[in-house]
């Protein structure tokens, strides 16, 4: 007897960021964090697990290369999972009691590519856990659990626009996400992920963050400014006020980046390209007078904009102006491009001497057009990863 069951899970990317950790083996952050989920028509992690009394030991494959189970963060999600099916099952006696003695297979992949250094890990592991839950048939919310995974991919677990709580127990047990507004809230809310073209190696966000902590004075600063700023950017996305989500979201990306140079030795995520793009938005809200792109980055030089979708036509052209594909590659605007590409440079002629700088050729290695979305899913039987033989299909 095999049970199987597959999900997928999107993409989050934070508002108000997660840098610092208060307990790191329970990895509970130092402060709270907002952050918008992306649709996962554009990113998305897909997970299917397996669980039969056939299967000789928990195995599992990632983008089809097979991984060590043994890894201590999945380890910790699929003990956690367990020990809350376990406490389930004496409440109410559960039909999926006996999957729990069970070993399982694991199969995931991500539908965009894991070295572009987008969020994968948040994903995947949202899914990981959403799966879990779906296969021991779990009731109740399972973003903690995903914490245990990477602090970031609790967040995953919600669609839409998504708090994660610090909480104050200290194990951890109230350190979860929820849901602030659902994706539908904010219809015309568009996000353009800039992929910049880059091969460096960059600090994981784990060790980044753990010598943030211990040696940066102004993250201690930045720690105590977040509850002001949660509370002012869930009233702006309440209201749909896009300049004081836009001001407050660029105003904390650049917060987490002076704290990494205020780290010793200094990390710097943010590259020429990246600095250029800040540029370009700056320059774009001041010619228009009012501010309409904002950008946030995470632990590496990727922008993710967040604009109106009025202006996307308007500022794309402009990107498209100052950092040109090398060739005229038909994939370099991905995702939900269909009406975008309809005279994407006519009708948008700006006043370029508002933009004091060269084009900078073959700096992005594509562009996503995406929308904020709904959470974790399961998925038909036909979508399954593994095989009859509980092996990668
Ligand atoms: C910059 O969640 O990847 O993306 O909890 O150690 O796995 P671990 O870190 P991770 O950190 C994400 C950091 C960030 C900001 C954010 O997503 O809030």
């Amino acid at each position: 007897m095999t049970h199987c069951i597959t999900c997928s899970a999107p993409v989050n990317i934070a508002v108000i960021k997660y840098w610092g950790k208060s307990d790191e083996a329970l990895l509970l952050p130092a402060n709270s964090s907002v952050s918008v989920t992306l649709h996962q028509d554009q990113l998305q992690a897909q997970t299917t697990v397996a669980a039969s009394h056939h299967f000789e030991k928990d195995r599992i494959w990632l983008n089809g290369q097979e991984q060590c189970i043994n890894n201590p963060r999945i380890q910790n999600v699929i003990r956690e999972i367990k020990r809350r099916a376990r406490k389930q099952k004496t409440d109410s006696r559960d039909i999926a009691a006996e999957r729990l003695n069970w070993k399982i297979h694991i199969c995931s992949k991500n539908n965009f590519p894991t070295a572009a250094g987008l969020a994968s890990s948040a994903a995947g592991y949202a899914c990981l856990v959403y799966a879990l839950k779906c296969l021991y048939k779990l009731e109740g919310d399972v973003s903690a659990i995903a914490r245990c995974g990477s602090g970031s991919a609790c967040r995953s677990v919600h669609g839409g626009f998504v708090v994660w709580d610090k909480g104050q127990r200290l194990d951890g047990s109230d350190s979860m996400a929820r849901q602030i507004q659902p994706h539908t809230h904010w219809p015309d809310l568009r996000v353009l992920i800039l992929v910049v073209n880059e091969q460096k190696k960059h600090t994981g966000s784990t060790e980044g963050m753990q010598v943030t902590m211990a040696t940066s004075q102004l993250l201690k600063e930045r720690i105590r400014s977040v509850p002001d700023k949660i509370e002012q950017i869930t009233q702006a996305i309440h209201d749909r006020d896009f300049k004081t989500f836009a001001e407050i979201t660029m105003k904390d990306s650049n917060q987490m980046h002076a704290c990494c140079l205020d780290t010793y030795p200094p990390i710097s995520y943010l590259t020429d390209v990246s600095r250029r793009i800040i540029h370009l938005v700056h320059c774009f809200n001041k010619h228009r007078q009012e501010t309409t792109v904002a950008y946030t980055f995470d632990a590496g030089p990727n922008a993710c904009l967040f604009l109106l979708k009025k202006d996307v036509k308007k500022f794309l052209h402009l990107v498209k102006r100052f950092f040109p594909p090398k060739t005229e590659e038909q994939d370099f605007i991905r995702g939900n491009t269909k009406q975008l590409m309809e005279n994407l440079s006519n009708d948008c002629e700006e006043d370029l001497s508002y933009f004091p700088f060269d084009p900078m050729e073959d700096s992005l290695r594509y562009i996503i057009y995406t929308t904020p979305g709904p959470g974790p899913q399961e998925l038909p039987s036909d979508q399954s990863l593994l095989g009859e033989d509980g092996l990668p299909k």
